[in-house]
């Protein structure tokens, strides 16, 4: 018998001679599998021809290479305004994943790399789940992130199978696990090599592994006064990284569980309306829409065809030392070159560390090491497909060093700087080959950083310009294409920001009530602890550059800081005291709670700021700044970036804000001339 229908176009079955389901689902439309309606309603009917005519099991498994399920269809959830209509949907897919469980036969979930968020709750509702041992094998529940939280029976089937304590703190962090842990916590039944997976599927179907018994431990939270106290918990745990006002699904879990966690049947439906009031709601929204910016981004590199394999990283300081091993860590061969041999074997040390912490397994460490290449002479200049400068900012050594490197590359090669603030053309004076010169402005701590401006001088050629970029998708960072002009786009909107909080602390507020401010508003960091940790010479020195260009002025605060050798946290004293990695706060008494004029004042500063980048075409659409700024600042994520976030609180409203700061502190608060065309942004 069929179990497919002709006009199915993501799932392919497959009857072995034991008479065991082969079920397969490999997206039609898409590299990587998620859960869209479509997948579903495919899988709804496969489920009627099963139970019309049973096989003796059923195996699911992905058909795509690089890993199982990714989740629901994050893009058409976007679509949905209605939760009533959320809560039908997830009702449906409620229904249809029971119907699965149900099935009086063995099913197996067989899986291989990500299986993540609606594709876990799927192989959950299997009887039986085996994991592939590869590192790419990665099984969570990230919805967490995007303010939601498990929605198709998820929030009962993993605590039900691993236990309150387990299920909730994955559920809670987002964190995905390897498949060894996956054993470990119970989540999986077995773990195989590769090469045994199919063998091992089929013999669960035929030897069914026995059913857990019940844990007397998980069994005891059927009790609410424990579920409570276990809820109190975890909310204070939760309180010290999220705040409820902007990220309420994490509460919103506790609080079912801990109301409803005894009760199967009532919880999967609180579930449903729990998710579809979360998933309609505005920080869902603009965190989805976050998401799909990223994914865009991603997908600007794919679209040619450049596969470098090698680079050659000029200047082994803080940034060539960290550009160099991250390109190592996605696979690339590099080539480090410095005048100082110390810097070099500094370099090694620290990507070392990397690769340890990174890679865990010593011979994958080894591996790493073996392609990392200290190069004092810089032979490696001439093999490489990229070089990347990165010696200290001065354009006149740049240029110098232009001219002893370019004779050496191969005429296929791309030259990058990593300048954060000299303008390309300067650079690119006395070079031979100006069309293949780029900026690739990495931003510190590179591991950390998300986000790389690529940037286009006037005269760079567009197919060398889109290798950048390619170049950038290649080492997994997501690229900015932003035109050469002073601060690019990251540093010009940071800095007015910045500079404001060292005005508002000269002021005489405390800086705790300031990064308060930002904190309140959702940046994951305040401005003047930021500054401690960028470097208040690097702060001063961009602000200079800017004041220059731009007409501003640098306040006195920061100068005398600096004069005083107070540079933040790499000397220990900043606008904060710093131990270790930490800053001490003054505690003696709470600084006060910060005004609405003092957020404005800091916010509003970025946003004017954004306005006019927009306007000058730094970037080519709005949807690219506002990505910009939340992978590149920490823009808060769920407010969609800056100029969704005029959009949402009314640019009339925040045109007339400015005017008033304009009125009370000063000519930097005039609107850009830009935001009479916002509504074209
Ligand atoms: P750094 O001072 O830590 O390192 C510069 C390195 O270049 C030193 O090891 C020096 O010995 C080496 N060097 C100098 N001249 C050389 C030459 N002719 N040949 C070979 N090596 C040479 O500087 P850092 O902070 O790493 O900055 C490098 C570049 O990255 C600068 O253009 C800076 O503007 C940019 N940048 C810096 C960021 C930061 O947070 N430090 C962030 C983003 C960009």
């Amino acid at each position: 018998m069929e179990y497919t229908h002709a006009n199915h176009r993501h799932w392919t079955t497959k009857l072995d001679s034991d008479g065991i389901l082969w079920l397969c689902l490999d997206r039609a439309d898409k590299n990587v599998n998620s859960l869209s309606r479509e997948v579903l309603i495919e899988l709804e009917d496969l489920l009627d021809a099963i139970s019309q005519k049973l096989p003796l099991g059923v195996i699911l498994y992905s058909g795509k290479p690089g890993g199982f399920i990714a989740g629901a269809d994050v893009a058409e959830f976007a679509s949905i305004v209605d939760a009533s209509e959320v809560r039908k949907h997830i009702e449906w897919v409620h229904a249809v994943f029971s119907r699965l469980e149900r099935l009086p036969i063995p099913t197996v979930s067989m899986i291989h790399g990500f299986c993540l968020g609606g594709g876990l709750e799927l192989a959950l509702a299997c009887r039986c789940r085996i994991a592939v041992d590869i590192p790419e094998t990665q099984l969570g529940t990230p919805e967490v992130k995007l303010n939601i939280h498990p929605g198709y029976g998820g929030t009962v089937r993993l605590i039900r199978l691993i236990g309150p304590l387990a299920a909730l703190e994955m559920m809670l962090s987002g964190r995905s696990i390897n498949a060894q842990r996956a054993l470990r916590i119970g989540l999986v039944d077995y773990v195989v090599p590769e090469r045994q997976k199919a063998r091992a599927a089929q013999a669960a179907i035929l030897h069914p592994p026995s059913r857990k018994k019940t844990n007397i431990f998980h069994s005891l939270f059927q009790k609410r006064f424990l579920r409570f106290l276990l809820s109190r918990y975890l909310r204070r745990m939760v309180a010290r990284r999220a705040d409820r006002n902007h990220y309420s699904a994490p509460y919103a879990l506790l609080d079912l569980w801990e109301r409803f966690g005894d009760n199967p049947f009532v919880m999967y439906r609180e579930e449903a309306r729990s998710v579809a009031d979360l998933v309609t709601g505005s920080s869902a929204r603009n965190l989805v829409r976050v998401f799909l910016l990223q994914e865009r981004m991603r997908s600007l590199g794919r679209q040619w065809k450049y596969t470098p394999r090698s680079v050659h990283v000029i200047g082994g300081g803080t940034m060539g030392a960290d550009i160099a091993s991250w390109c190592v860590l996605q696979g690339l061969r590099v080539t480090i070159q410095d005048v100082e041999q110390e810097r070099l074997a500094t370099a090694v040390k620290r990507a070392s560390e990397l690769f340890r912490k990174k890679l865990k397994e010593p011979r994958r460490v080894i591996e790493a090491l073996d392609r990392f290449v200290p190069d004092m002479r810089g032979d490696g200049a001439g093999r490489a497909d990229v070089v990347i400068e990165a010696i200290f900012e001065n354009a006149a050594a740049k240029r110098k060093l232009y001219q002893e490197v370019e004779p050496k590359m191969r005429q296929d090669a791309l030259l990058a700087t990593n300048t954060s603030s000299i303008p390309l053309e300067e650079l690119a004076e006395t070079l031979q080959h100006p069309e293949r010169f780029v900026g690739l402005h990495f931003f510190n701590p590179v591991s950390q950083m998300p986000l790389v401006e690529v940037v286009r001088g006037q005269r760079a050629d567009a197919a060398r310009f889109n290798d950048a970029i390619s170049f950038v998708s290649a080492i997994r960072r997501l690229p900015l294409p932003v035109v050469s002009a002073p601060g690019f786009l990251i540093n010009r909107i940071l800095t007015p920001y910045l500079l404001e909080a060292v005005r508002l602390e000269q002021e005489g507020i405390p800086a705790d009530t300031i990064d308060r401010a930002a904190r309140e508003f959702g940046m994951p960091m305040g401005p003047l602890l930021l500054a401690d940790t960028v470097g208040l010479d690097i702060c001063l020195s961009v602000g200079h550059i800017l004041a220059g260009h731009f007409n501003f002025e640098v306040p006195k605060r920061l100068e005398d800081l600096v004069a005083m050798g107070r540079l933040g946290k790499k000397s220990g004293r900043g606008f904060y005291n710093h131990r270790k990695q930490n800053a001490i706060f003054a505690r003696k008494k709470r600084s006060p709670q910060p005004d609405e004029d003092l957020t404005d004042r800091l916010i509003l500063s970025l946003l004017n700021e954004a306005v006019a980048c927009r306007r000058e075409g730094i970037v080519s659409d709005g949807d690219l700044l506002d990505a910009g700024a939340v992978f590149g600042i920490g823009f808060a994520p769920f407010r969609g970036g800056p100029l969704h976030y005029i959009r949402t609180r009314g640019v009339d409203a925040i045109r007339a804000r400015l005017k008033t700061l304009h009125a009370r502190y000063g000519e930097r608060f005039t609107p850009d001339p830009g935001w009479p065309d916002f509504p074209g942004f």
